[in-house]
Formats: C-alpha cells, sequence, structure tokens
C-alpha cells in the first residue's frame, strides 16, 4: 500500500482546513474575474487531482468529496450566477484518474464542462493551458511531495500574458521540505552516507524551489538544533521561496498553515499567488471560515475520544452522555466568543496604533496589517465589530453600511 492509499483511505484531518478554503474561495474567484470574461467563463485548474473520493470512513455509505467534486459543486452553484467554471483534473495515477472519471460522470451536472487529463501534469500543462485560453485561470497545486518544477510554475502558470487574471494556489508541503533538509545536515557530517536517491530526492526539491539556494537557507536557520529548529527552517525556506516568486513574477503571496492538530508545528502551508489587490482579502474571508471548520472538528474528534473512553470506565449513562454533550456545545460556544472578542480587540488596537501615525486607513491596501496577528481567523464581521467600537468610542468616522467594506477607509477623527 503506497503512502498515496493510506491518504485515500482516510480524510485527514489536514484536509478538512484545505477543503474548507477551496469550498469557499474558487467560487468568490469566479464571480469576482468572470465579470468581464467572455461568457463568464472561468478555468480551475486541478493539477494534482487524486481519485475525487476518500474512501469511506466507519459506518459512511460514501467518503468526503475530495478537490474535483468539491470545484465542480462549486461550478453548479455559481453556474446561476452566469459563471462557467471550467474544471481541468490532471491525475498521473492511472486507477485513481478512472475513478474520478467515474466520481464526476455520476456527481457532476450534464451541463458542466470539465475535462480529465491523465499523465503527469509537467506533460499535461501546456494542453491545459490552451484549454483555458483567454480565460482567468484558477490553478490548485496539491502534490504529496514536490509541485510543478519552479520554472515551469513561474514561467508558464505565472508567466501568462499579465492582462489576464491568473491566480496559483500551491499546497507547501513543509514536513518534506524539513524530513528532506535533514538529509543535508545529516550529509554534512559525512558527505560519503550521501546515497544516490538521497541525490535525486534533494534534486527533486531544487528543481520545486528554483535552485539549491534553500540548502544553506535550511542549514543556517537549523543551526540551533533546538527541538522544533526543522519544522522553524522549513518555514524560512518557504519565506525565501515566496520572496522569489515575487522577485521573479510579481506574484504577491498570502499563506495559510495546516496543522495536524491545534498547537501542532505547520506541516503544509496553502499559499495563494495572486495580483489583484482583492485576492488576499477574499482568500482571508475563506481561510477563516475554513479554520472555524477546522476548530469544530477536533472539538468533535476530542469530544467522541472523551465519551469513548468514559464508556471504557464507567457503566453506559446515556442520560449523562446527553448532558455531556450539550455542556460542551455550550463550552464550545464560550469558547469561540471568548476568541472572537480576543480577535476583535486586536484589531481595534491595531487600527488604533496604525492611525496614531496616519489620518485614514484604505482597507483593501492595508487589511493585512489592520489583522496582524488574526490574519487567517478573524474576518470581515471582526473587522465590522472592531471600526464600531472605535466608532463608539469617538476616535473614528462612523462606516459606511451601505458599500463594501473592503472598498472603504477608516478616518480618524480629529
Ligand atoms: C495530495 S493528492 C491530491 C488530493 C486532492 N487534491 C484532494 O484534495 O482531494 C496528490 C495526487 O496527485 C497525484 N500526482 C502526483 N504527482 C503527479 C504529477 N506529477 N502529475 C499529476 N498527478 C500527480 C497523485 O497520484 C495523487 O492522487
Amino acid at each position: 500500500m503506497t503512502a498515496n492509499d493510506v491518504f485515500f483511505q482516510r480524510k485527514q484531518a489536514a484536509a478538512v482546513l484545505k477543503h474548507g478554503v477551496l469550498m469557499r474561495y474558487p467560487p468568490v474567484f469566479a464571480t469576482m474575474t468572470g465579470s468581464t470574461s467572455d461568457g463568464g467563463r472561468v478555468v480551475y485548474l486541478d493539477g494534482y487531482a487524486g481519485p475525487g473520493r476518500y474512501e469511506p470512513e466507519g459506518d459512511e455509505a460514501v467518503g468526503a468529496p475530495g478537490s474535483p467534486l468539491l470545484a465542480v459543486r462549486s461550478a453548479t452553484t455559481i453556474a446561476k450566477w452566469s459563471r462557467d467554471l471550467h474544471c481541468i483534473f490532471v491525475e498521473r495515477k492511472p486507477q485513481y484518474a478512472e475513478n474520478l472519471r467515474q466520481v464526476l460522470a455520476d456527481e457532476a451536472g450534464a451541463d458542466l464542462n470539465y475535462d480529465v487529463l491523465d499523465g503527469d501534469v509537467q506533460d499535461r500543462l501546456d494542453e491545459a493551458l490552451e484549454i483555458a485560453g483567454q480565460s482567468p485561470l484558477l490553478a490548485f497545486l496539491d502534490p504529496f511531495g514536490t509541485a510543478l518544477p519552479y520554472e515551469m510554475m513561474t514561467r508558464q502558470l505565472m508567466g501568462r500574458d499579465s492582462a489576464l487574471k491568473t491566480e496559483v494556489l500551491l499546497n507547501l508541503n513543509l514536513e518534506m521540505v524539513w524530513r528532506i533538509g535533514g538529509l543535508i545536515t545529516g550529509q554534512e557530517k559525512d558527505s560519503e552516507q550521501t546515497t544516490s536517491g538521497n541525490s535525486a530526492t534533494l534534486e527533486r526539491i531544487d528543481a520545486f524551489l528554483g535552485g539549491d539556494w534553500w540548502r544553506d537557507t535550511f542549514t543556517a536557520a537549523r543551526e540551533s538544533g533546538e527541538p522544533g529548529s526543522a519544522a522553524r527552517a522549513a518555514q524560512t525556506v518557504a519565506t525565501e521561496f515566496r520572496r522569489r516568486v515575487l522577485a521573479a513574477t510579481g506574484f504577491k503571496s498570502f499563506s495559510v498553515p495546516i496543522r495536524r492538530r491545534p498547537h501542532h508545528p505547520p506541516l503544509f502551508l496553502l499559499i495563494l499567488f495572486f495580483r489583484h489587490q482583492a485576492a488576499p482579502y477574499q482568500f482571508n474571508e475563506a481561510a477563516s471560515g475554513a479554520n472555524a471548520e477546522w476548530r469544530e472538528h477536533f472539538r468533535k474528534i476530542d469530544l467522541s475520544e472523551d465519551l469513548a473512553r468514559r464508556r471504557r470506565e464507567e457503566p453506559p449513562d446515556l442520560f449523562g452522555e446527553d448532558l455531556i454533550i450539550s455542556i460542551t456545545e455550550q463550552e464550545a460556544r464560550d469558547i469561540e466568543a471568548e476568541l472572537e472578542n480576543g480577535w476583535v480587540t486586536t484589531i481595534a488596537s491595531n487600527i488604533r496604533n496604525m492611525l496614531d501615525q496616519t489620518s485614514s486607513l484604505r482597507i483593501e491596501e492595508s487589511f493585512a496589517d489592520i489583522y496582524g496577528a488574526t490574519l487567517g481567523l478573524a474576518r470581515e464581521k471582526h473587522l465590522r465589530r472592531a471600526w464600531d467600537q472605535l466608532h463608539d468610542t469617538g476616535f473614528v468616522h462612523r462606516r459606511d453600511t451601505t458599500q463594501k467594506i473592503r472598498r472603504q477607509t477608516i478616518r480618524r477623527r480629529d
């Protein structure tokens, strides 16, 4: 059984956050970019598509939807708003590609446009870009390990005519970087130990990250050797990678960490590469909603583990279980409310500090600083509350409730 097979047998915790973002962001991208495209056509390229569905878990009749099913569901939803989301799926493993065709035949509406391309995304990229033509394109790259070589990602995908709307969503495997980075720190001790297999692995990462620069970056960042330093070094490599992509292509980026459990180091970074100013604001809305779902997912796992433990240790008491469930639900609501109040306080304090230096803040331009540490967690509703609180204290002018908040400017009262 391969790592792939294990992956698709159970919807992993990390997939909850990834899929939460995928349910939310592509429809927004398509709605925004499709307003000016021919026939409302927008293209979504899923370069590492998988079999379409996970294997059923427990007593489930069908498994959780994979990224392709989420995409065709989004396509069905936004068709109501005259957006034609054409999905292109590429999958290398023949058995998964076949399964994907079956899942889509069963579940995609008859009027949806989609293609399933077999084989390596590197070999099918030209064809996919030809299908995309002049339409806005959102490319999702979600391999297990390394994704498209850097040159292909930056020159072919991000190198599309700058008049065309293009975004790339890359799920960067940090755990892979820190595990493979371990080969270099080991290699430094005794270069004789480097096997040809390790060299091939290192070269694959070099191709993906755009050179072997990351080896020095990783080694330097790992120097302390403290627990967790490899995970932090992988994040340093990711930060430098994003900086290089920006310098080479002009694409800025916004990243959301994906963890197996709260307080664990991030295993993946879901990175959106974009040009348009509205993108990070909307992506943050998606990340915040997905993060709320992810917290709820863990709460339910913790609760079911707790109930299972009680059943083992104490005589069954179903009435007691109902009580425990309703108490934990109330507690969860209280914890969420407390978290959200904290975010509102942080955002209000960020706005106050920024308005001590300047008289006005354009939200779309400054939203990353406005959210600060709450980026990816808080969203517009929290920003609205923070603004209203600051208005109530007389510090800023009132917001315009008839306009989109992201297009507004917060002005200090003098
Ligand atoms: C992490 S899984 C994708 C999961 C899927 N995006 C989801 O969320 O449901 C990666 C998939 O990419 C496929 N794959 C790996 N390398 C590939 C390549 N070079 N070209 C196309 N597909 C590839 C694997 O067979 C696997 O099914």
